[in-house]
């Protein structure tokens, strides 16, 4: 049987840098675990706009689509800030989740015990935390329209449109509700029910769903202002957040600092299960191309090789290899190695990406 396809997408500032130390791990899975993929590379963002003049091509959207799972490493950067926001390096990333119609996000935020004295927050209330944020994808005020920039009389106004129609929502709902089953069988909903028609509808469809088919996992809701304070407050109530697009990027990214950085962070993007049985899925750090570090060999790697292993979990059924490599990464993070990311001023020398990197497969090769 052939081999199964995997696109990666390294794309701008620190993307490729922490892809080179992927392909070191699946270039180990492939020798030590007889998992080899077929693998092939192309371009996405601003370096594919450098190159085609378009964030992705028809060509690369159509690769995206044909491949068993896609992994992506960052898009953007100052260089591209002025650019007409149809061909921004964002667009590339967009136009991928919602062609390949990618709606459930999962954002994990794991606190390694290694990293709970480096969180900002006091350790007890970090050391041994484990939520899943389920963003949704592929809707809300991210694609509503009316959205853009018009004169109404002598001044401009700025559009954009939050919508939901009911069926995104019950399909995000769903996708939480299955993951509480597999972790600590709890769920949270976070909308502004309070302010937003679309909040209400939201808490309304997702208590449907679960009277319906998930009565089993507990429900709890939440205004997604009072989330955030209580995800910062004790962040250990949570079992598995299920939100909508906007508030899901706001909140994961509170959540990465949870576990001490971004450069920690993982995520799944999956979409519906297709005939062979494998979801459409894009696998991607949940940090962005850092350009403030791109090109010096300082970036974490760390979150996009957790990223491989969420691949390994949901596209491949291969939790045990994904347990492996997650293992990796805690022993090297017991062993004390650090990218800069991970240190506080004055506590000794940072590793570089790729030593970071080899670490890594160092310890998967001691087992
Ligand atoms: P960012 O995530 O790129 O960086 C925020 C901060 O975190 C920076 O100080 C950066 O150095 C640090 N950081 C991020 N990842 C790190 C890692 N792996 N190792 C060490 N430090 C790390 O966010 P930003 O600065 O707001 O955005 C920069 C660009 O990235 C923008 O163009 C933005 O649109 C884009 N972006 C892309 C994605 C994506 O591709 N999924 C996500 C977020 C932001
Ligand atoms: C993320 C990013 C993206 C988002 C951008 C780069 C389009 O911030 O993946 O969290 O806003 O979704
Ligand atoms: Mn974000």
């Amino acid at each position: 049987m052939a081999n199964p396809s995997l696109l990666i997408l390294p794309g701008d500032g620190i993307g490729p840098e922490v892809m080179s130390e992927v392909r070191k791990v699946i270039d180990w899975f492939a020798q030590n675990r007889g998992r080899a993929f077929d693998v092939s590379e192309d371009l996405v963002g601003g370096a594919a706009y450098d190159k085609h003049g378009t964030p992705l091509t028809d060509e690369t959207m159509a690769a995206a689509q044909a491949a068993d799972a896609v992994l992506l490493g960052a898009v953007g950067g100052p260089k591209y800030d002025d650019l007409d926001f149809s061909v921004k390096p964002e667009r590339g990333l967009l136009r991928l989740r919602k062609e390949m119609d990618l709606f459930a996000n999962l954002r994990p935020a794991q606190c390694f015990d290694a990293l709970s004295d480096f969180s900002s927050l006091k350790p007890e209330i970090v050391a041994g935390l484990d939520i899943m944020i389920v963003r949704e994808l592929t809707s809300g005020i991210y694609f509503g329209e009316p959205r853009g920039i018009v004169q109404e009389g002598n001044e401009r106004v700025g559009i954009n449109t939050q919508r939901y129609t009911e069926s995104e929502i019950a399909r995000v709902a769903r996708a939480a509700f299955e993951l509480a089953r597999r972790r600590g069988n709890r769920v949270c909903s976070m909308e502004k029910a309070n302010v937003m028609e679309s909040g209400v509808l939201w808490r309304q469809v997702v208590t449907e769903v679960h009277q319906a088919d998930y009565a089993d996992v507990e429900l709890s809701h939440m205004y997604a202002d009072a989330g955030a304070m209580q995800l910062v407050r004790a962040p250990k109530q949570f079992d598995v957040i299920v939100t909508d697009n906007l508030f899901g990027d706001l909140l994961s990214d509170a959540a990465a600092m949870l576990t001490g950085s971004l450069g920690m962070l993982p995520s799944a993007s999956l979409g519906a299960v297709m005939e062979n049985g494998r979801p459409k899925a894009l696998y991607e750090p949940v940090h962005g191309s850092a350009p403030d570090i791109a090109g010096q060999g300082k970036a974490n790697p760390i979150a996009c090789i957790l990223s491989f292993a969420m691949a390994l979990r949901y596209s491949f059924d291969a939790g045990e290899d994904a347990a492996l490599l997650e293992k990796a990464v805690e022993t090297v993070l017991a062993d004390g190695v650090r990218t800069g990311d991970l240190m506080q001023g004055g506590d000794g020398t940072p590793v570089s990406t790729a030593q970071m990197g080899d670490a890594i497969v160092a310890a998967l090769s001691r087992g």
